[in-house]
Parts: C-alpha cells; sequence; structure tokens
C-alpha cells in the first residue's frame, strides 16, 4: 500500500471499525471508502468517522477517521440473519427518534416484516441522514453527539451482564424502553411514544425487557462504561421524537429503578 491508495472496507461494523481504524494509523492515514454490508452498518456503525478496535476493552484503541464516502446497497441486506436484521433495525429506530419525522413517521408504521424495498432505501438514506447530521454538527463528540447514545446507557450495561446471549441491538431495543421510560418522569414525554416504540420492537420481534439479567451486574457494568464523566454516568432522554437532552444526571435509585424495571428476572 501507498499513500496515494484508497482502502475499501466491504462488511459489518466489524469490518469498517478495523479497516477505517487501519486507514486512519498505516502511513499516518491512508483515505478509506465505507461499504457497509449489515443493516447496523448502513444506519450507523459504516457511518460518522469513528473507527476502531478492542485490545483490554471495547474499542479502546482508535481514531476519528471520516470515509471519503459511504456506499450502502439495500439488496446487500437479503442474506443478513432475522436477528442480524432486527438488532440493526433497533438503531434505524433510535435514529427515528432522535430525527423526528418524516423517519419517525415511517418506522412507527414500520410492519413486521423488512419492507418494501422502498420504504427499506428510505429508512436507510433518514438514517444516515441524521448521523451525518449529528456527527457534522459534533465531529468529535464535544456535546451533540451525545445523543447518538439515546438507549445505550443502560443498553450497554446489559449487553455486558448478559455476557453475548443478546446482540447489540437486542441490547439496546430493551435500554430505549428503559430511556424513554425515564423521559416520561424526567423529561415531559408522552407515554403513548414508549408505548408504540415497544409495540414496534416487539414487532420485530426484539426483546423490551431483559430476561435472566443480574440488576447488579448491570449496574457494575454501567459504572465501568467509559463514557461516564467525573464518575457519573449521564443520560440521554427524549422530551419528543426529535427533540433528545443529554447530559442528563439522575439520582442513583432512579436509575436503578429503571434497570430493575428493564430486567425481568
Ligand atoms: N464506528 C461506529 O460508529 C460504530 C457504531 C455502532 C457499532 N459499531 C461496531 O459495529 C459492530 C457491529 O456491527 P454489525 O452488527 O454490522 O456486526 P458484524 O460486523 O459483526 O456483522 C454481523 C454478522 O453479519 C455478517 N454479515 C455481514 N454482512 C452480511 C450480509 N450482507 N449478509 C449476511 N451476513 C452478513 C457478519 O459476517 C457477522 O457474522 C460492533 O463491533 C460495534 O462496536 C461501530
Ligand atoms: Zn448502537
Amino acid at each position: 500500500l501507498e499513500r496515494r491508495d484508497v482502502i475499501v472496507a466491504v462488511g459489518g461494523g466489524a469490518v469498517t471499525d478495523v479497516a477505517g481504524f487501519a486507514a486512519a494509523t498505516f502511513r499516518r492515514g491512508l483515505p478509506w471508502i465505507s461499504c457497509p454490508t449489515t443493516l447496523v452498518g448502513q444506519v450507523d456503525a459504516g457511518i460518522g468517522g469513528k473507527t476502531g478496535i478492542d485490545v483490554a476493552a471495547k474499542n479502546d484503541v482508535g481514531a476519528f477517521h471520516p470515509s471519503l464516502v459511504v456506499l450502502s446497497d439495500p439488496t446487500l441486506l437479503n442474506t443478513l440473519s432475522q436477528r442480524e436484521w432486527a438488532a440493526g433495525f433497533t438503531e434505524a429506530l433510535k435514529s427515528g427518534l432522535l430525527a423526528g419525522d418524516p423517519l419517525w413517521g415511517l418506522i412507527r408504521k414500520w410492519p413486521s416484516t423488512r419492507g418494501e424495498d422502498q420504504a427499506l432505501a428510505t429508512l436507510i438514506r433518514r438514517s444516515a441522514a441524521l448521523k451525518n447530521r449529528v456527527v457534522a454538527a459534533d465531529p468529535k463528540e464535544a456535546g451533540e453527539r451525545a445523543i447518538l447514545n439515546l438507549g445505550h446507557t443502560i443498553g450497554h450495561g446489559i449487553e455486558h451482564a448478559a455476557a453475548g446471549r443478546y446482540l447489540h441491538g437486542e441490547a439496546i431495543a430493551i435500554g430505549l424502553v428503559a430511556a424513554l421510560t425515564l423521559s416520561v418522569e424526567h423529561a415531559g414525554l408522552d407515554p403513548a411514544v414508549t408505548d408504540e416504540v415497544t409495540g414496534v420492537l416487539s414487532r420485530q420481534g426484539l426483546p423490551t425487557v431483559a430476561e435472566d439479567v443480574s440488576v447488579e451486574a448491570v449496574i457494575g457494568a454501567m459504572r465501568s462504561d467509559k463514557k461516564r464523566s467525573a464518575g457519573r454516568t449521564k443520560f440521554v432522554l427524549l422530551e419528543a421524537p426529535g427533540r433528545a437532552v443529554w447530559g442528563v444526571d439522575l439520582d442513583d435509585a432512579v436509575v436503578a429503578a429503571a434497570v430493575a424495571a428493564a430486567c425481568h428476572n
């Protein structure tokens, strides 16, 4: 490889993360093109310039290195397993909640299937546009980019505590419901939105409460999350679809109750 070469990453988020990181660091940086082949990749992981690998912990070695272009072909998703497809749908749903209409309007009516080709292409385009807009406003996560963590605070805790039983998107489905439930109490969200999201997730066969996961283990995992600041876990809450707030500090007892409600034992 020479400095004028371009790396082309074709694969899921694991591939675009590692190839993007190789592009960021080899010979102090080569240009790269992202071609995500999973729904997670096309709506989230393949976009936005965060690249990295896991060494001692998840994503602890990485770089911000945006690709020249993102090429997403929805027909590549036809071969995804139903589980992987649904896990990606969770991230599109998160984008819809952050973006508001028209993406939220498309998602709230999503059928139990993978949708029509045209609708799927629109879902991917609009989710990518939301991520691009947020990342362009805050490329290095100094502020607003934190909203992309909606559902991910408790969701990551569940993902760790479940030790591989849930795909990332499945744990985030549970985390989204928990974040929206907290939003009703602490951000004035209409409870009908939480009910609607629970319905959309269930139609895709996604979990909305965690089974056989210890509440203490989830809270422990949340405490060791690298996104904590000054020893506190900060939350992203939703006032309404299209209106997220970030950096919300909630009482430990409130968080513990939300985690307990998200775990069915
Ligand atoms: N950089 C970011 O901003 C960002 C954001 C979110 C997630 N991520 C990372 O992305 C990864 C998750 O991405 P993912 O869900 O794409 O996982 P993945 O890359 O592990 O792919 C999931 C599975 O799908 C298979 N696959 C890929 N394309 C396929 C296709 N077209 N048909 C059939 N099977 C296919 C893969 O071989 C793999 O078994 C995690 O490592 C996560 O940390 C990164
Ligand atoms: Zn995610």
